[in-house]
């Protein structure tokens, strides 16, 4: 088992007069092997993105625990727990927010290198953008140069750079055309062909999470079943 989870629960305090609660993820149960890629389908506001959120260590639960590789994650000493969270990545639905406006495409893909002490080589970047079906043109291009798909490929351009053994994919095509949404769920199929990676796959549509996922959990107002 690569990722578990267990009686998870995160609720969030919200107002300043009445405080008013909001429980995101109660008691959820899941577990996602490795290589293995496994759906998440709610409606909006059903506690998919805090899921996402809690499973990659960016959100801490106020209930329950995660275990990544058998270790529970609240335990993890400082190296451990800076493999985690190279190991644990996060693509969001929105490609554009996941970019410095104001930098060059090559700059943003640079920056993991530096951040997780990566080994930096102009050779190793090119190769990864290849795997993602990008050019070396594209890297002097800021983000509002590049359509929304080419930003979704450098988003994974450069999560695959760390190469994580989890990617939680929040929405990663529910922003994109018809045609650029199959080539990015092609693209992500190939990538874990060829890596072994396992995917969390956050969607609301439940269509494409049956045809893309082996095993698909339905989550309503913060509670997952398996479909
Ligand atoms: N940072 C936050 N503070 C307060 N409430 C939040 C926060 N993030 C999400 N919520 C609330 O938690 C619930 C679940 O949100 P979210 O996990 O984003 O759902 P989804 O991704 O399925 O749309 C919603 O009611 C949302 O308004
Ligand atoms: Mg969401």
């Amino acid at each position: 088992m690569l990722v578990e989870a267990k009686t998870l629960s995160k609720t969030y305090k919200i107002g300043w007069f009445k405080k008013r609660l909001v429980r995101a993820i109660e008691q959820a149960d899941i577990s996602v092997n490795k290589g293995e890629t496994v759906g998440v389908v709610g409606e909006s506001g059903s506690g998919k993105s805090t899921l996402g959120l809690l499973l990659t260590g960016l959100l801490k639960p106020d209930g329950g625990q995660i275990f990544f590789n058998g270790e529970d994650i609240a335990s993890l000493k400082a190296g451990q727990r800076a493999a985690y969270r190279r190991q644990a990545q996060i693509i969001f639905q929105h490609p554009e927010t996941a970019f410095n406006p104001k930098w060059k495409l090559i700059r943003s893909l640079a920056e993991p290198y530096y951040l997780h002490k990566i080994p930096f080589s102009e050779e190793s970047l090119f190769r990864r953008l290849a795997e993602v079906g990008l050019y070396v043109e594209h890297l002097a291009r800021y983000p509002f140069q590049l359509s929304g798909g080419e930003l979704q490929r450098a988003a994974i351009a450069r999560v695959m750079v760390l190469e994580p053994e989890f990617i939680v994919l929040d929405e990663p095509t529910s922003m994109l055309d018809a045609i650029t949404q199959a080539q990015i769920i092609g693209l992500l199929q190939e990538i874990q062909k060829e890596k072994g990676v396992a995917y969390l796959f956050i969607s609301h549509d439940l269509d494409l999470a049956g045809v893309f996922c082996q095993r698909v959990y339905r989550l309503k107002e913060g509670k997952l079943q398996l479909t």
